[in-house]
């Protein structure tokens, strides 16, 4: 079976709105959050749709969805975790509860990247079909520059082999069990990206080509681009 886990459980610090977690503000009218959901509904090859968002969010993620969509039974509204990797893991004990196999794959988004393309999506899907893994990137295009003091400039990186991590994120979900479940606690605080876990465990972890339109949306600057991009799709309708 294919999954996916959209995740929502964060409330949204750097938006520096305290009305409500930024994946239930709106653009273009619709919260974001729906707009990312219905990227995943349009595609047939996925069984079940889990959403893990903040607890407080619970019922109005049902009410939004109920109102954008319809009764629906593809999709379950669930609690996120403390952390994102918690998010995760809050999705597969749902998942489990039906599905015992070592087959199935987990394809995870987050909830703020709207944009999401059905290719990004097919990709993903193939490539942890096949590989186990995969993580969404796109090749850096400005200079990184590393500092360990944050004054000290220490070293630029060859930028060729520099990308930015987007997500979906996908993966067999017993590798994420297998992997996850081995690390202490503190490991698990320090180790947030879940394609960083399987990378440490020796995996290999094959990479899908993102790209801009499937941004994050983080800062007011970013729910401005946003806003532009959706006006942008109107236009093109
Ligand atoms: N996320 C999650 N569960 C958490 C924390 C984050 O599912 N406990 C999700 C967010 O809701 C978001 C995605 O992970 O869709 C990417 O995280 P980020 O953009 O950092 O979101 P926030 O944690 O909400 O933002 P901030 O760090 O500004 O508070």
């Amino acid at each position: 079976m294919i999954y996916a886990g959209i995740l929502a459980g964060g409330v949204g610090n750097r938006m520096g709105v305290t009305s409500m977690p930024k994946q239930f503000l709106s653009v273009g009218g619709v919260p974001i959050i729906i707009h990312t959901i219905q990227k995943f509904l349009m595609c047939s090859r996925i069984d079940h749709i889990y959403v893990a968002v903040v607890k407080d969010y619970v019922s109005h993620m049902n009410d939004i969805l109920r109102k954008a969509i319809g009764d629906t039974d593809r999709v379950t509204v669930i609690e996120g975790g403390a952390d994102r990797n918690g998010s995760i893991v809050n999705v597969i004990s749902e998942i489990r509860k039906t599905d015992s196999s070592d087959d199935n794959i987990l394809i995870t988004h987050d909830a703020v990247r709207p944009f999401i393309s059905a290719r990004i999506i097919e990709e993903n899907i193939d490539a942890a079909l096949k590989y186990g893994a995969t993580d969404t990137v796109i090749p850096a295009t400005d200079t990184i520059i590393r500092s360990a003091n944050g004054e000290k400039l220490d070293d630029i990186p060859v930028r060729d082999e520099l990308y930015n991590g987007q997500t979906p994120q996908t993966f067999r979900i017993n590798w994420f069990e297998e992997d996850y479940g081995a690390l202490d606690d503190a490991q698990k605080a320090i180790l947030t990206d879940a394609c960083k876990i399987f990378t440490l465990a020796g995996r290999y972890v094959r990479m899908v080509k993102g790209d801009s339109y499937n941004m994050k949306i983080t800062t007011p600057f970013d729910l401005r681009l946003a806003e532009a991009i959706v006006a942008e799709e109107f236009c093109h309708d």
